[in-house]
């Protein structure tokens, strides 16, 4: 690390008097002179000192999300979603590489399809979006091994560690992808700021522990490819491990991931521990959060993602946002507060806690881009901070003795955070002791200011803080040329307009909050039924003290308040038009505004007619136009503008998938007598390197031949001793997986799984007198492979569980012998065929082999047959239809496929895919998952489309979907870019299918 200045004097800590209740701290004695300004020595664009990151030596706060692009496969959509990101006045995005998809074949690395990763960066940059390349190779993630390629499960070597031969796994990965990330760094253009190396290298199964070598040789590779931004690493906790990155920093999750009790909140959700760690183990550098909560993800018979986004939602924004922004731990950095993952299934698979097709996340942003509540809870917090320069060199004065504090409530604990390096704003974040509780608390704030000490409210009356909520309080706080000496209601944002200083202030619907300015004008409401009470305090500042309540515009000279609650606030857009600051009220979503001529061009997206308030400077909106369409504009009695859009939403026809025709076909050939499996792969390993060793004659893990997806099939060729009563069979194939199991052609029964069984042992009955001695028989066994397991401990190599037959025997003929195993999933294992939609999109079914579920296969020979009749025993069927969209251009219509419970015959499996690509596996026993979101791009909406539906049902009786239909989760008229089709490749005759 090489200092680019060397300037450094000490921070004179500020005196702090900790006394019982209202005790007045504020120092301002604490100087801090130039820190040294840090780079990593290999560009000086992207550096930093101990307070924040400097992009092109301006100091800037990174606040922001993670979006993964291998789960939206529609690349024209990733603009979308950063634009979304961007309005919410977040600068970055952290995104995950996924290392298995990329190189699913040992030494073949392919960016085909939706795996190419350029548009991704190009996105971003053209919606100005700094972004933290997470390349692993160990990502986690919920993603099947942890992002590691399947081949790993039977590669030697403990992964995660110095071994030679990981090191050899992962070098031409960590080239390949880090040339990609080094093009596309800001020193040449590009999006990327910094590059992650692993991921939360945080833990180690005994006796192994931190493998230094492995991290210095890591860090070294992407050096040597060319990363020159600053690495860093996200520790799993902020326990100082590998710390020799550039900038390190840790991860944070205070809530945890117990959707089903969204409400419960531990009293003490984050360890007060974050900031005296950073000051341990990293005091030069920002205190960075790379990964805070901002959703949780759900598993298999989970609570699904609503329950997550009230578990993660405007409450948890603000009662613990806010307070690791500011309170708790203090951070100069935060990714992840918005957790956009859109995913579509890809097998992503965790198993053990696995997770469901969707990866919604509950988080700002759905999985089919729609905005929660919650988003607009972060646009204020966003908004505030990118206008808040003071925060970026602030420190905390007062980690682990807040309770009490400047309060004398005790069941609050105050955090004052001093920026030590203006020398003149403070906040004062105020929490809930106890973190759980729902209970209102009254309180007074007493603060040292400019003009001396101060208890706010000082008009009277006193604060409220609500249960789970957190509040940042400011101090000395300046907005343009209004000086504010104190507010109790936060800022959301503030905008010099026309030589008037435009500041929005909002607290909770009929809440008490006082301001005090330093003015010499008398304050008018001007709009809004709200009614102020003034004070003049000393040194000509005045105290307005106002129940926010609606929205009500107070003007005093050359400021304007808007005093908002909460739900006014969320309505405001702070929009930059290149030096242009304009401010907008009104809208689901603003995207971007242009000042051209006098006219004021504004882009976005609208639910239902709207009417705006505009706040612009006049020379700059002459004429406003709201995508392309001109706004009639008027003027309000206080200068701003006003404006409606009316929106009409065109009804689009959904086809009823009901009444379309369907096709069927048998998927389970492998079942029938003459079915010959000739041109499968033949069992014929005698040992692994796997860590969970073999138990039976040749090792029966799918993954040693390649197969690492999907349904896998097993053939066992054996002779009757005549004895044989039952086969009983342990299978693995992860949570909520399941098999079933046939002599010949007869159903021997089914494990139909659930969410306690990574793997089963089942014991099935052949039927009596069928064994006769000598005769020759097959075993099939169908098996579901939900994902490999994670590693998130390093050195466990946990990802190499294997997925296929653990053990096996014959009841009642212990000396039957397996003549020949064969085995098959995806046609070409590791050579997959589909190289557009990639290698997790087929599993091993006779109709993915096929090739069935692509569009443009002829399905004229079928019988004629729909998903809710299904089949009426144990066994694959595969239904094939196409419909018609015609969505116009200009709206965002999100569809998803929903299913509906069945409850007679439960035990069933499908798989939907649409356009050939597989967007979701519903398991109806064990759910939660049953509306499947599927993005336009891949639904063609101005065209036909082909649906394709695998039912597997594992009891003899049969099965059939419930009810099946298309619907549409929102009607938005949206500037959204518009959207190009993925390449969705048609069937052709597939060579060597079997
Ligand atoms: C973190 C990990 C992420 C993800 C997250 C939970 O520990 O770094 O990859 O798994 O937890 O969603």
């Amino acid at each position: 690390m090489r200092y680019l200045a060397t300037l450094y004097s000490l921070l004179c800590l500020a005196t702090l008097a900790f006394g019982s209740g209202r005790s007045i701290i504020r120092s301002r004695q604490a100087t801090v002179s130039l820190d040294s300004i840090q780079s990593n020595g290999l560009q000086n664009i992207v550096t930093w000192d101990k307070y924040s990151f400097f992009i092109n030596g301006k100091r800037l706060m990174l606040f922001g999300g993670e979006v993964h692009p291998y789960r939206l496969p529609v690349a024209s959509l990733y603009l979308d979603v950063f634009q979304k990101i961007k309005s919410t006045g977040m600068n970055v995005v952290s995104f995950y590489v996924f290392w298995g998809i990329l190189e699913p074949k040992r030494g073949e690395i392919s960016f085909e399809g939706f795996r190419n990763l350029q548009p991704f960066f190009d996105a971003a940059k053209k919606a100005g979006i700094y972004l933290v390349a997470r390349p692993g190779p160990y990502i986690n993630a919920e993603t099947t091994a942890g992002g590691f390629p399947g081949w790993g499960s039977y590669t030697a070597g403990l992964w995660r560690t110095s071994n030679q031969s990981y090191f050899d796994a992962y070098t031409g990965y960590i080239k390949t992808v880090g040339q990609k990330i080094a093009d596309n760094q800001i020193t040449k253009g590009g999006p990327v700021i910094l590059v992650q190396s692993e991921n939360e290298y945080s833990s180690w199964k005994s006796p192994y522990a931190e493998d230094k070598q492995y991290e210095q040789r890591l860090k070294q590779a992407f050096i040597d490819v060319g990363i020159t931004v600053p690495i860093t690493t996200n520790d799993a906790h902020p326990n100082g491990h590998y710390t020799s990155v550039d900038v390190w920093g840790y991860d944070s999750y205070p809530n945890n991931f117990d959707c089903s009790h969204p409400t419960t909140w531990s009293a003490a959700a984050v360890p007060e521990n974050f900031w005296s760690a950073h000051l341990q183990y990293t005091p030069n550098i920002p205190n960075a959060v790379y990964e805070f909560q901002g959703g949780a993800f759900d598993g298999w018979g989970g609570s699904g993602y609503e329950t997550c986004a009230i578990l993660t939602g405007s409450d948890f924004e603000r009662g613990m946002g806010l307070s690791i922004i500011s309170g708790w731990s203090f951070s100069d950095m935060i990714l992840s507060l918005l957790q956009e993952r859109n995913c579509h299934v890809y097998d992503l698979f965790e198993s053990l806690h696995g997770v469901y097709t969707s990866y919604d996340y509950g988080s700002a942003i759905t999985e089919d881009r729609r905005l929660r509540d919650k988003y607009y809870e972060l646009k204020l917090i966003g908004q505030f901070l990118a206008v808040s320069p003071a925060y970026l060199t602030m420190r905390p004065q007062n980690i682990g003795s807040s309770q009490g504090k400047f309060t004398g409530n005790q069941a609050l604990k105050t955090t004052q955070l001093l920026d030590v390096v203006g020398n003149q704003t403070a906040f004062y974040v105020v929490r809930q002791t106890d973190a759980s509780l729902n209970s209102a608390q009254k309180y007074t704030l007493t603060v040292s200011t400019s003009i001396g000490n101060v208890i706010i409210p000082s008009i009277g009356g006193s604060l409220t803080l609500n249960g789970k909520d957190s509040k940042i309080h400011l101090v000395d706080y300046l907005a343009g040329t209004t000086a504010l000496v104190y507010s109790s209601a936060e800022i959301s944002t503030w905008e010099t307009i026309d030589g008037k200083d435009v500041i929005l202030l909002y607290g909770g619907t009929g809440e008490l909050h006082e301001t005090a300015i330093k003015t010499s004008s008398t304050p008018t409401v001007v709009s809004g039924s709200g009614t102020i009470k003034t004070k003049s305090l000393s040194g000509g500042v005045l105290a307005i003290q106002y129940i926010t309540s609606g929205q009500t515009v107070v003007q005093l000279g050359n400021t304007v308040l808007y005093l908002l609650d909460r739900a006014n606030a969320y309505q405001f857009w702070s929009l930059q038009a290149d030096t242009t600051s304009i401010i907008v009220k009104g809208g689901y979503l603003l995207r971007s505004a242009k000042v051209e001529g006098g006219t004021l061009a504004l882009t976005g997206d609208l639910n239902s007619t709207t009417s705006f308030e505009i706040i612009a400077p006049s020379a700059a909106s002459q004429k406003v136009t709201f995508n392309g369409v001109n706004l009639e504009i008027s003027k309000t009695a206080y200068g701003t503008l006003t404006a409606k859009k009316s929106v009409t939403l065109p009804d689009v026809k959904i086809p009823d998938l009901t009444t379309l025709t369907w096709k069927k076909a048998d998927s389970l050939p492998e079942i029938s007598t003459n079915y010959s499996d000739a041109a499968w792969t033949t069992v014929n390993r005698t040992s692994s390197i796997n860590p969970t060793a073999p138990t039976t004659p040749v090792v029966l893990y799918a993954g040693e031949y390649g197969y690492h997806t999907g349904n896998i099939l097993w053939r066992a060729h054996f002779t009757a001793t005549g004895s044989e009563t039952a086969f009983k069979v342990k299978v693995s194939g992860g949570a909520a997986f399941a098999h079933s199991v046939w002599l010949d052609s007869t159903f021997l029964g089914s494990w139909e799984g659930d969410v306690l069984h990574a793997n089963y042992e089942g014991t099935y009955s052949f039927p009596a007198g069928r064994l006769t001695q000598g005769s020759a028989h097959v075993i099939t066994i169908l098996q579901d492979h939900m994902g490999y397991e994670e590693d998130g401990q390093s050195a466990s190599d946990k990802f190499k569980s294997p997925r296929g037959i653990l053990s096996y025997s014959f009841e009642g003929s212990s000396g039957t012998k397996i003549d020949s195993w064969k085995v098959t999933g995806n046609l070409g294992g590791e050579n997959y065929i589909d190289k557009t939609r990639g290698p997790l999109n087929e599993g091993g079914l006779y109709a993915e082999r096929q090739g069935w579920h692509l569009p443009g296969f002829d399905d004229a020979s079928w019988v004629a047959g729909k998903p809710t009749e299904g089949l009426a025993s144990a066994g694959v069927a595969f239904f094939r239809t196409s419909f018609d969209l015609n969505v116009p251009v200009g709206v965002d219509y999100p569809i998803s496929i929903a299913a509906t419970n069945s409850t007679t015959n439960p035990y069933y499996r499908a798989q939907f895919y649409v356009n050939g690509y597989q967007f979701g596996k519903y398991i109806n026993s064990i759910g939660p998952q049953k509306v499947f979101p599927v993005p336009q791009g891949i639904l063609n909406y101005q065209g036909t489309n082909t649906l394709a539906i695998s039912l597997w049902a594992a009891k003899a009786t049969g099965a059939r979907l419930d009810t099946l239909k298309l619907q549409l989760t929102a009607k938005i008229e949206s500037a959204m870019q518009s959207i190009i089709l993925q390449p969705a490749p048609a069937w052709s005759q597939r060579k060597g299918a079997y």
